[in-house]
């Protein structure tokens, strides 16, 4: 399977590592966009750099490039995955403002009915976050905030990461045992 990976400007760049991770690991075939904002954040709350997660996706794509092949709805794929996902993303692809690889590509998702999987970082939720999580769900993203259970019981917070990972597996369809189900 072909999935497009965009590892965003929020809070827990851990999450898109690991699923970019668990991906690769299956044969599936990674399209990989980090942001600028991203970048940063990585390099703050992680040991990881953009040299390492490039050497793992199949290609590699700058958020600017709006001739790469996710821009356009013919590029076949079989998902995308925005993780994790800014408020201010979220924004550009509730109303279909394609000014980024990333926030064109979902809109190409959206439209031609692919799987879109936003997983949001924000908390509390302003007003425009709420409305603009609406909009992109009644255009058919599927609004996955970063929010783990605790009923796996978590020792580790590797435990926490691979619930979120687990869960954007589940909305792919793909087998995983990343989390312990309920029961
Ligand atoms: C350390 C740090 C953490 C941030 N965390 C979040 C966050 O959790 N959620 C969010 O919506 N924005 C967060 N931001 C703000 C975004 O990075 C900023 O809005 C950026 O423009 C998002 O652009 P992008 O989605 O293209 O990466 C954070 C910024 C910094 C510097």
């Amino acid at each position: 399977m072909r999935y497009f990976v965009s590892i965003g400007g929020a809070s827990g760049s851990i999450y898109g590592i690991r699923l970019l991770q668990e991906l690769t690991k299956r044969g599936h075939e990674v399209y990989l966009v980090v942001s600028e904002g991203a970048k940063k954040i990585m390099q703050h709350e992680t040991t990881y750099t953009c040299t390492i997660l490039n050497a793992q996706a199949d290609v590699v794509y700058d958020n600017d490039d709006l001739c790469a092949g996710p821009a356009s709805g013919s590029f076949p794929l079989d998902g995308m995955i925005v993780i994790p996902c800014s408020m201010k993303t979220l924004s550009a692809i509730a109303h279909g403002f394609g000014e980024t690889l990333t926030s064109r590509a979902a809109s190409c998702c959206m439209k031609e009915g692919r799987k879109l999987i936003l997983v949001l970082r924000e908390t509390p939720l302003d007003l425009p976050g709420i409305t603009n999580m609406l909009a992109a769900k009644e255009s058919g993203a599927v609004i996955l905030p970063a929010m783990p259970a605790f009923y796996h019981k978590p020792e580790r917070i590797e435990d926490l990461i691979d619930f979120i990972v687990g869960k954007v597996f589940d909305q792919l369809g793909l087998q995983h045992s990343l989390y312990k189900r309920w029961k």
